[in-house]
C-alpha cells in the first residue's frame, strides 16, 4: 500500500507544488482542502457562497466542513493509493478528525513532512504565483514561468489566473492563522515519531529530492 502523508507548512511553503510532483511519480493522490473549497466557490453553490468571504479574509473555514470534504474524498481513493494531505489538518480538532477518518478505513499516517520556510520570502512567492485557468498547472512570475510565453506547458492554454487571497495583506493574515492554529498540531505527530523537517527554501527540485528521501525511509 502506498504511504499516507501530510505536507505541512505556511502559505506558499510549496505544499501544492510538491504534492503535484508526488502525484506524478507515485501512486498517490493530492487531497487539498484549499482546492476543494475553491471548486465550491467557483461552482456558485450555497457552500461556495458561505466560504468565499472567509477565504478572501485569510481566515479558516469550519473544522466540520473541511473534515466532511476530506471524508468524502477519501471514499473516492482506493486502498492502494496513498493520500497526500495538503492544507489539512490545520487545527487540533481537524487532526483528531483525520485520525478517525483514517482509522475507519484501516489506514494510518506514515509521515508528516514540515516545510520550513522564511515567511518574508513567502510573501514574494505567493504574490508572484499564478495558475493555468484550464488545467490548474502552477507557475510563478520569477521561479517557474511557462516554457513558451503565455502558453501553459501542460495543456497549451493561453488563459491564466491569480487567487484573490494572494495579496500581501491576506497572506500575512493566513500566516498568522498558521502560527496560531496549525503549527501547534505538530507535537501530536512528534509524539508518534513521524515528523520530518525539510528546508523549504531550496529550489523546487531540491525540496522534491528531500521529500523522496523521507518517503524511502
Ligand atoms: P490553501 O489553498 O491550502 O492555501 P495555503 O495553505 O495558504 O497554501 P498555498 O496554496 O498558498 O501554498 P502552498 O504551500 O501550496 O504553495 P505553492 O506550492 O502553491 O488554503 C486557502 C484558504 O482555504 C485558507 O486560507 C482557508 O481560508 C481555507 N482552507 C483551506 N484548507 C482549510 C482547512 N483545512 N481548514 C480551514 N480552512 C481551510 O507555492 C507557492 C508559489 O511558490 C508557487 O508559485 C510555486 O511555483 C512557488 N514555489 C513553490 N516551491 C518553491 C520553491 N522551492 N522555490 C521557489 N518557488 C517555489
Amino acid at each position: 500500500m502506498a504511504k499516507d502523508i501530510i505536507l505541512l507548512g505556511p502559505p506558499g511553503a510549496g505544499k501544492g507544488t510538491q504534492a503535484h510532483l508526488l502525484e506524478a511519480n507515485h501512486a498517490m493522490v493530492q487531497l487539498s482542502t484549499g482546492d476543494m473549497l475553491r471548486a465550491a466557490v467557483k461552482s456558485g453553490s450555497d457552500l461556495g457562497k458561505k466560504v468565499q468571504a472567509v477565504m478572501d479574509a485569510g481566515e479558516l473555514v469550519s473544522d466540520d466542513l473541511v473534515s466532511a470534504l476530506i471524508d468524502d474524498r477519501l471514499n473516492q481513493i482506493g486502498p492502494d493509493a496513498g493520500a497526500i494531505f495538503d492544507g489539512y489538518p490545520r487545527t487540533e480538532p481537524q487532526a483528531h478528525s483525520l485520525d478517525e477518518l483514517l482509522d475507519a478505513r484501516g489506514r494510518k499516517l506514515d509521515h508528516v513532512i514540515e516545510l520550513e520556510v522564511d515567511e518574508d520570502a513567502l510573501v514574494d512567492r505567493i504574490t508572484g504565483r499564478f495558475t493555468c485557468a484550464v488545467c490548474g498547472e502552477g507557475y510563478h512570475d520569477r521561479y517557474k514561468l511557462p516554457k513558451v510565453e503565455n502558453t501553459c506547458d501542460e495543456c497549451g492554454s493561453h488563459e491564466f489566473k491569480r487567487r484573490p487571497d494572494d495579496n500581501e495583506e491576506t497572506v500575512r493574515k493566513r500566516m498568522a492563522e498558521y502560527r496560531a492554529k496549525t503549527a501547534p498540531i505538530l507535537p501530536i505527530y512528534e509524539k508518534r515519531g513521524i515528523v520530518s523537517r525539510i528546508d523549504g527554501m531550496g529550489g523546487i527540485e531540491e525540496v522534491r529530492a528531500a521529500i523522496e528521501k523521507v518517503l524511502a525511509d
